[in-house]
């Protein structure tokens, strides 16, 4: 049976064979989910295996430290120095308050705040702008700065692949934290995060990504993996938001599945906050009281957690249309299969369900507090020592035949991958998939309406197109104002909106 308010706003999306040409640049393949439950056995290289503690240097997906360095002081401008510098440079900013947006178009720049007796370098979005930093360059690394008030993005990737996103404190920033979106190779860790509308860490149609040892708290979602593959979600303490860690596929964006996702070793408690998501947006569904939601998402292991006081359900493992407003993508496929539950440690969740569940459990006869709960007809899913907990829907979950993903330290490569480069012909694509579908879908809405809705406003006319996302114009009541793209140039910004009014899903 299907519950159709589970998630009761919509979810949405646009699509697009635009992704294939992406995903089959990588080593793994977008379109066909793997059919084993243990991960292991679909790495398309062997794992590393050398223990923790060997004395190999350690290199980030960045690559080695460059050798350039300029300081940025109080009262001068991160934009600028960014502008001046050539690739292979670090910029130190200095600690002090920085009021502006800053763009990295380059390769190899590496922004560090320097913190002196903990003051940090603040960029401070006075509520007015909206994204604090936005980087398409490749081998970028953010870290240690503190991000605030702006309305946006706190930092955003927009196609760098081999990025660092490290020891960051980001509070009350908008609609995304942390959001590298079409990136391959990149870690986010030891981040601080709070007050996020949509997700504080959202992983955005990537490949190869690691997410660690953050804590990520009073957001509407804390960590999502989002039409993405081999991610490893690990070490980090999310709580008290309205839904803790999320794995899943969107319907209809560009790259169709999300899969290999290990979710280990995180706190996962107490995530009841109120959800305050935009009306319409994807998580503004999330029943608050949901510790971890995998919805649609493939191969997902579930591993070694503490997964406490979540008053909805512990894990929830959902089909696409147990959402309401789902829309329709024939090429994404809606269920979640091959997921496994192992060990976990989880208390007290489902204690004040939402009256679907409730409705799930009724047909089973069976009234618990639900620690796991599972709708769809996915196929090859498992849990280990069911007993141990509050169930709902498993009754065609096996016993799972591995315990632990332990031959898996990370999904990252061993070199970075080649940087992108943008034929001048796919310039209007890349900036769709890596800058519009962060709020735009084909035929639903998001953050921002439908491409649909901005075909007929605009058919025939990517001139005036053009112009609009160069200035936008508050039209709708109802949505939150769209950020200017001004900063992507006029012949991109030409090439974007002849892509926009061309696509057909
Ligand atoms: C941060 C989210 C966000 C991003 C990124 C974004 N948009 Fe939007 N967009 C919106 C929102 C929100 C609206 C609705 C604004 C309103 O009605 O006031 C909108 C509206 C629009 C409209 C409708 C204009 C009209 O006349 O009604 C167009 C066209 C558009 N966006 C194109 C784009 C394109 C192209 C891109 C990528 C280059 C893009 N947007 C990136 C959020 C975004």
């Amino acid at each position: 049976m299907k519950f159709n308010n589970l998630l009761v706003a919509g979810l949405v999306v646009a699509a697009g064979a635009a992704g294939y040409y992406y995903s089959e640049s990588t080593n793994s393949s977008a379109t066909t989910a793997p059919t084993s439950n243990d991960p292991s056995k679909g790495l398309s290289k062997p794992a590393d295996t050398s223990p923790s503690g060997s004395e190999k240097p350690i290199i980030g997906p960045a690559g080695e430290v460059n050798k350039i360095e300029i300081t940025v002081n109080a009262g001068e401008s991160i934009q600028a120095a960014v502008k001046a510098a050539e690739p292979g440079t670090t910029i130190n900013i200095m600690p002090g308050t920085y009021s502006e947006t800053v763009y990295i178009d380059k390769d190899n720049i590496r922004l560090i705040g320097v913190i002196e007796q903990g003051k940090r370098a603040t960029l401070d979005g006075l509520g007015k702008l909206n994204d604090a930093i936005l980087y398409s360059g490749n081998n970028v690394v953010v870290e240690n700065l503190h991000i605030t008030r702006y309305k946006g993005n706190g930092i955003m990737g927009q196609a760098g692949n081999n990025f660092e996103i490290r020891n960051n404190v980001i509070v009350d920033t908008g609609i995304y934290g942390v959001f590298p979106q079409l990136g391959t190779n990149g870690v986010v860790e030891y981040n601080v995060i709070s007050g996020i509308e949509d997700a504080a860490i959202y992983i955005g149609m990537s490949d190869n990504v690691h997410v660690a040892h953050n804590h990520v708290f009073d957001s509407v979602a804390g960590i999502e993996i989002e039409n993405s593959r081999h991610a490893i979600v690990e070490n980090n303490n999310v709580h008290n938001n309205t839904g803790g860690i999320l794995a899943f596929v969107t319907p209809g964006l560009a790259i169709k599945t999300t899969y290999d996702v290990i979710i280990r070793n995180n706190f996962i408690n107490d995530n009841n906050h109120d959800n305050f998501g935009a009306p319409g947006s994807i998580v503004a569904g999330i029943p608050p009281g949901t510790g971890i939601l995998v919805m649609a998402a493939d191969r997902v292991v579930i591993e070694s957690n503490i997964i406490t006081n979540n008053k909805t359900a512990g894990i929830l493992i959902v089909d696409h249309g147990s959402a309401a407003n789902v829309s329709d993508d024939p090429e994404s496929e809606p269920n979640p299969d091959n997921v496994s539950v192992l060990d976990n440690v989880m208390l007290n969740n489902g204690y004040q369900t939402i009256p679907e569940i409730k409705g799930l459990m009724a047909l089973e006869l069976k009234y618990v507090e639900p620690d796991v709960v599972h709708v769809s007809e996915g196929s090859g899913s498992c849990i280990a020592n069911r007993s141990r907990y509050k169930t709902v829907g498993v009754g065609d979950f096996a016993d799972c035949d591995f315990d632990n993903t332990d031959k898996i330290i990370t999904y990252l490569l061993d070199t970075p991958v080649a940087a992108r480069e943008i034929a001048p012909s796919e310039r209007g694509q890349i900036a769709y998939l890596g800058v519009c579908s962060g709020c735009h879908s084909y035929n639903g809405r998001l953050i921002g309406p439908s491409i649909q809705t901005i075909q007929a406003l605009y058919f025939e006319n990517p001139e005036g197109l053009a112009a609009y996302i160069t200035k936008p114009i508050k039209k709708r009541d109802d949505y939150p104002e769209m950020p200017s793209q001004a900063y992507l140039g006029e012949e991109t910004l030409q090439a974007v909106a002849e892509y926009v009014l061309s696509r057909e899903n």
